[in-house]
């Protein structure tokens, strides 16, 4: 019967012993500050004489628990926000890769000591990878820490990202970030994804719309979307069945003053170290006229 009645209070001792964080796997983004809020209980006819907060580390190939104390990046960043009776919350400053991992709490009465479950904090970083790719290319995006997230969510440009591995295209250029699902407010910093593809959407402009008469000036300009941006245009024309004449190059292509033979189809073709691509036709159709009207403008 005697033994009866220890169990029991024994029993009852270990249910009044305890640690229990608010939130026992906090996500923080790189650079800011997360705080372990955190309680304990130990009944009443004792009294708590020493607390300490650990982190799990690797050692010698070990998981030893390390007390904040013993580690200096600790010492200035960490700060201990409990007390002696019942809070024992901790905030850590200016949060670093490398502090993602395992937390403890451990406090001491003046009978027993008792140490916490772990408290897994995630860092979120956003990583793009890789971070410069040509168009085509697979690029996966994650959401870095170092105990596993829950579920991720992705943006660009401050817009929803359906899926997280994709097949870069131009438009896929741009400004990432990763949250966590439900704490979308903690935003990890963006990664900038950037695309590169031969030239695109060439198109030509012509200064002087409609019919040409004999004389006039009228010039062409190319332009294209291209990363990095096209460095080189080459002008084509074409008249009736198969010739292709190269006729210029550079982005405008001026004519000071047409006669007949200019007439054709023209194209423009641009060109960066990726690649080339052409614009549509463009019909030039120069006439003669019985007017006095001479081109007066000259290109430079
Ligand atoms: C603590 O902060 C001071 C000033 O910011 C800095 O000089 C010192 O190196 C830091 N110590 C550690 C251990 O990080
Ligand atoms: C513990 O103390 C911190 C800092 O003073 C406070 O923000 C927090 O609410 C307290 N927690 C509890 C459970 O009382
Ligand atoms: C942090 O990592 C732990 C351990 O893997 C996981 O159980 C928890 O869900 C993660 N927390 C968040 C907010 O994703
Ligand atoms: C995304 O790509 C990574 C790495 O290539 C792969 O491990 C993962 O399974 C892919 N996920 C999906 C949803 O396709
Ligand atoms: C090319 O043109 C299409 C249609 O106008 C447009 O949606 C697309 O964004 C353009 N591409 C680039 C890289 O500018
Ligand atoms: C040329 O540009 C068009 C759109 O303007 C694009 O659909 C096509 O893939 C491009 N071709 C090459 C070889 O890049
Ligand atoms: C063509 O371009 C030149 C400069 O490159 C300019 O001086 C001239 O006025 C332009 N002509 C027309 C018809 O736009
Ligand atoms: C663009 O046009 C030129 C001249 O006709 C031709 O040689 C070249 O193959 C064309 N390029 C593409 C991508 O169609």
């Amino acid at each position: 019967e005697f033994f009866l009645i220890f169990t029991l209070d024994g029993l009852l001792q270990v249910a009044d012993w305890s640690v229990t964080f608010e939130n026992p796997n906090p996500c923080a983004v790189k650079g800011s500050s997360v705080e372990f809020r955190c309680s304990y209980n130990y009944p009443d006819r004792e009294i708590a004489r020493k607390i300490a907060w650990y982190k799990g580390q690797f050692i010698d190939g070990d998981w030893k628990r390390i007390a904040l104390s013993d580690i200096p990046s600790y010492q200035n960043r960490s700060e201990y926000l409990g007390d002696l009776q019942h809070n024992c919350s901790l905030e850590i400053q200016d949060l670093q890769d490398d502090d993602a991992g395992y937390y403890y709490f451990r406090f001491d009465t003046d009978k027993y000591g008792r140490r916490s479950k772990e408290s897994c904090l995630n860092i979120t970083i956003s990583v793009v990878n890789p971070k410069r790719v040509r168009a085509g290319d697979t690029v996966t995006l994650e959401c870095g820490a170092s105990c596993p997230l829950s579920t991720t969510v992705w943006f660009k440009d401050g817009h929803p990202v359906s899926k997280p591995n994709f097949t870069a295209q131009a438009e896929d250029a741009g400004n990432y970030f990763c949250a966590v699902e439900g704490q979308e407010s903690v935003q990890s910093d963006p990664v900038t994804l950037d695309v590169q593809y031969s030239p695109l959407n060439v198109s030509v402009e012509v200064s002087h719309a409609g019919l040409l008469t004999v004389g006039s000036s009228v010039n062409l300009t190319c332009s294209s979307a291209a990363n990095p941006a096209a460095d080189s245009y080459t002008w084509y024309r074409s008249t009736g069945s198969s010739s292709v004449l190269q006729v210029g190059s550079g982005q405008v292509l001026c004519l000071p003053s047409v006669d007949l033979s200019h007439s054709g189809l023209y194209i423009c073709q641009s060109r960066n170290r990726l690649g080339e691509n052409n614009s549509t036709q463009v019909l030039l159709t120069v006439t003669e006229t019985d007017s006095e009207y001479e081109g007066k403008l000259k290109c430079t």
